[in-house]
């Protein structure tokens, strides 16, 4: 296909780049940043611009990966109405295009993207939702031709998913960051916890997490709550987030204090 990329960021970038490897033309890119735009042209080998007016109306399919209080602003300015669209958000509706376009969709890879970061895109699930038959199947081609996981996922149930996403991801990341932090402080190297971090994450490959749960809150141990809780006197942030992630846990498991 000839695909025109709204946005210069995470998202497009990689997405971009899978859509070159997989042999679809990048015919333009459209960002706010000219130094962004001309960046990511020059990666996909394609042309740029930062004017709405100018994007192309030569391609077989739009594809906006903006912020996501961009998106409905930059769809109000957007003249190119007659060709498919589609919007790479986890959590902004489908109905986003409703008002002004026929063929429209989403294409939201659940994976987390940063810059610098390879991913290998073929293990990626794409969450896929169209307005009509004929955007259906040009994004599951689009899909297929660069993933091996390919899932039709309502506006509602996408919302959902980003949510446990959040979860997943997000949180477990900023999870990391405290923990770095607390290592730094005692001038411990943060490599000294990477296995345990990669266990984490490979135990729940094969197994549910809910059956992987360890540690104090797990076993109701109340000693070490208490004191890892005095320990995070001078953090009250951390504090918090460690007395609600044990209540939590021990709520889950039945476990009282
Ligand atoms: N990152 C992920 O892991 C991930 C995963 C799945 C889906 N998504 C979704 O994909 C979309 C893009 O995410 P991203 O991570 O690629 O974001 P990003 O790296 O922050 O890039 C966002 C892009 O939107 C542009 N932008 C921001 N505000 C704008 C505005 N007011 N007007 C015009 N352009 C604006 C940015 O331009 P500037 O550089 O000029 O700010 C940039 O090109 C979002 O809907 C996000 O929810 C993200």
């Amino acid at each position: 296909l000839k695909v025109i990329l709204i946005g210069s960021g995470n998202v497009a970038t990689h997405l971009g780049s899978a859509l070159m490897r997989s042999k679809h033309t990048i015919v333009q890119v459209f960002s706010r940043s000219e130094s962004a735009a001309k960046k990511l042209s020059r990666k996909l080998k394609c042309g740029y611009t930062t004017d709405v007016l100018s994007i192309s109306s030569k391609a077989d399919l739009y594809i906006i990966a903006l912020r996501d209080e961009a998106i409905e602003i930059f769809l109000s300015q957007f003249p190119v109405t007659g060709k498919p669209i589609v919007h790479t958000s986890g959590s902004v509706s489908m109905n986003v295009f409703k008002k002004k376009f026929k063929d429209f969709g989403v294409f939201y890879p659940v994976q987390t993207f940063s810059m610098n970061r390879e991913v290998n895109f073929k293990t990626v699930p794409i969450c896929l939702e169209a307005g009509n038959e004929l955007t259906k199947k040009k994004i599951q081609a689009l899909a297929k031709s660069i993933s091996s996981s390919c899932h039709f996922i309502d506006s509602k149930q996408r919302k959902q998913i980003h949510l446990a996403a959040v979860f997943a991801n997000n949180f477990s990341n900023h999870l990391l960051v405290i923990a770095e932090n607390i290592m730094a402080h005692q001038n411990i190297s943060f490599d000294l916890l990477r296995p345990l971090i990669l266990e984490t994450a490979m135990k729940v490959q094969a197994k549910s997490p809910q059956d992987m749960q360890t540690g104090p809150a797990m076993r109701g141990d109340l000693a070490i709550i208490r004191e890892h809780l005095k320990m995070l006197e001078g953090k009250p942030g951390f504090k918090k987030i460690y007395r609600l992630i044990s209540e939590s846990i021990a709520e889950k498991n039945g476990i009282r204090f």
